[in-house]
């Protein structure tokens, strides 16, 4: 269970958040959990997770390890600061800041030689979804950003399935729908990796993911988890997510 704060919060509010979410996930030993803060607030976090379950993770990374790169972080940088996690390929990377599948792929072999978990994000637009693209589209984004990875490399990784048009939207893939695609990508893992690979593959579900809704969508066999936007931000509320 991944939390995605997105630009939101300061080092303060990032302590403030952990004073109220630790005691409310003390006892959950049913997942992995994580949470993606800003870059400056990593150190923050990582000091205010310690000693607790929840890992901590950035939300991207620069494939080069250190140069002239302005404005950029590397994997060496993030684990260094104590984080574990990267998110890679967002949505809104590849809306906003010219992520490609290509670009997906140089980040998350940086991320997988730095010694960091890559959580690599795929998902259709809603245009796609109408058009009837939803399977082409995940698989070309599993091909191009993710097939080439050593099989020893992929199990490290975990894949998040964020359909564009469910993130801060409101609108939440129904379990069915979110299963479905599920079902296409674990069936490219198979096909890529094998059929242990795809047994072992954990899948997340992103997109309006709360309180509400978290049962559901968790009581599909196909989806292993969450990576939460909005509903990461409150302490009860992601709690509730966790503890579904
Ligand atoms: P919301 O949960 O706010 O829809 O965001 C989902 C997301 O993009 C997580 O990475």
């Amino acid at each position: 269970m991944a939390g995605n704060w997105k630009m939101y919060k300061t080092p303060a509010e990032t302590k403030a958040f952990f004073d109220a979410f630790l005691p409310l996930v003390a006892e959950s030993k049913h997942c992995d959990i994580a949470i993606c803060p800003p870059f400056v607030n990593i150190p923050a976090a990582v000091e205010a997770a310690r000693g607790s379950r929840v890992g901590i993770g950035a939300q991207n990374l620069y494939w080069k390890n250190e140069g002239a790169f302005t404005g950029e972080i590397s994997g060496p940088m993030i684990l260094s600061a104590g984080a574990e996690w990267v998110i890679i390929g967002h949505s809104e990377r590849r809306q906003f800041f010219g992520e490609t599948d290509a670009t997906v792929l140089e980040r998350t072999k940086a991320a997988l030689a730095a010694g960091l978990k890559p959580i690599v994000c795929v998902g259709e637009r809603l245009e796609e979804r109408e058009a009837g693209q939803t399977d082409a589209v995940l698989t070309a984004q599993f091909q191009g950003g993710i097939a080439a990875l050593s099989a020893g490399d992929f199990g490290r990784i975990v894949i998040a399935y964020e359909p564009v048009w469910a993130i801060g939207t409101g609108k939440v893939a129904t379990p069915e729908m979110a299963a479905d695609a599920h079902r296409t990508l674990r069936a490219l893992v198979i096909a890529n990796y094998g059929a242990e690979a795809g047994a072992a593959a954990r899948i997340l579900y992103g997109g309006s993911v709360k309180p509400d809704n978290v049962k559901g969508l968790m009581a599909q066999p196909e989806i292993d988890g969450a990576l939460v936007g909005g509903a990461s931000l409150k302490a009860s509320d992601f709690a509730s997510i966790v503890n579904f």
